[in-house]
């Protein structure tokens, strides 16, 4: 379970502050499909980083499964990236120097996984995300939604709790924005792991099973149905 409780983010540049969060609290379940919608400079990606623990609140609490990322020590947050999280960006961020399933075994070997088992696990989410016919090829011969879809089987080869992915279809053209929609649809389905997805497309929101909107920085109040039961947020 994810927990934002009077979550404020505040940037500091030379004169001017930013208030890119202001006073966000709610909570996404287990396995649920949230998207995050909100126009630019919004606090979309703030949201999102400050879930990855990629970054800190200057007040307020973020609990996931437990782990305060506030007070965490960087030893806990290093371990929760690495075995908790997925994430997939806007621009891929896939590694020029190796093909497909090298990329996808990235996590796994981060956590010591052998080889042999990395490239049997690897290949099971290539599948997944209907990659399997690639796995050879490098990042320069795919086409970007195979780049993206490649991505998204890295971000879940070692089945992360939660998944984030910020902008996941910005760069992609209607019909591969398409295919990662069935994708990131087919993980909610088969209740793969938590999905907190930032987006712009209303195809990817309406999907989700609740939406939530920023707005200044501010969480606007919306009631969505969630796993079969109404939620306020
Ligand atoms: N590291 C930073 N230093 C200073 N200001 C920042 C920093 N990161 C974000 N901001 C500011 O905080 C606000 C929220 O930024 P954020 O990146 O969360 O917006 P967003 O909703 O993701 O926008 P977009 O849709 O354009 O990606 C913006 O006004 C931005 O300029
Ligand atoms: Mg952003």
């Amino acid at each position: 379970m994810i927990e934002l409780k009077n979550v404020t983010r505040r940037y500091q540049q030379g004169e001017n502050a930013v208030l890119a969060l202001d006073n966000v609290s709610l909570r996404i379940e287990p396995e649920e499909f949230v998207a995050v919608t909100g126009e630019s400079g919004s606090g979309k990606s703030t949201f999102l980083h400050l879930i990855g623990g990629l970054d800190k609140p200057d007040a307020g609490e973020v609990v996931v499964n437990g782990l305060a990322l506030q007070i965490a020590s960087d030893k806990e947050l290093t371990e929760y990236r690495a075995r908790a999280l997925g994430i997939v960006f806007q621009f891929f961020n896939l590694l020029p120097t190796l093909n497909v399933l090298e990329n996808v075994c990235v996590p796994l070997e981060f956590q010591g996984i052998q080889f042999r088992e990395a490239t049997v696990r690897a290949r099971q989410m290539l599948h997944l995300v209907g990659m399997e016919k690639r796995e050879h090829h490098f990042v320069h011969q795919l086409s970007g939604g195979e780049m993206q879809r490649a991505a998204i089987a890295r971000a879940l080869v070692h089945r992360p709790k939660v998944l984030l992915a910020d902008e996941p279809t910005g760069n992609l053209d209607a019909a591969n924005a398409e295919k990662v929609l069935e994708i990131f649809q087919r993980i909610a389905d088969e209740r793969l792991t938590t999905l907190v997805v930032v987006t712009h497309s209303t195809e990817v929101a309406e999907t989700a099973e609740r939406r939530i909107h920023l707005r200044n920085g501010i969480l606007e109040k919306r009631v969505g149905v969630s796993a079969g039961r109404r939620v306020t947020v």
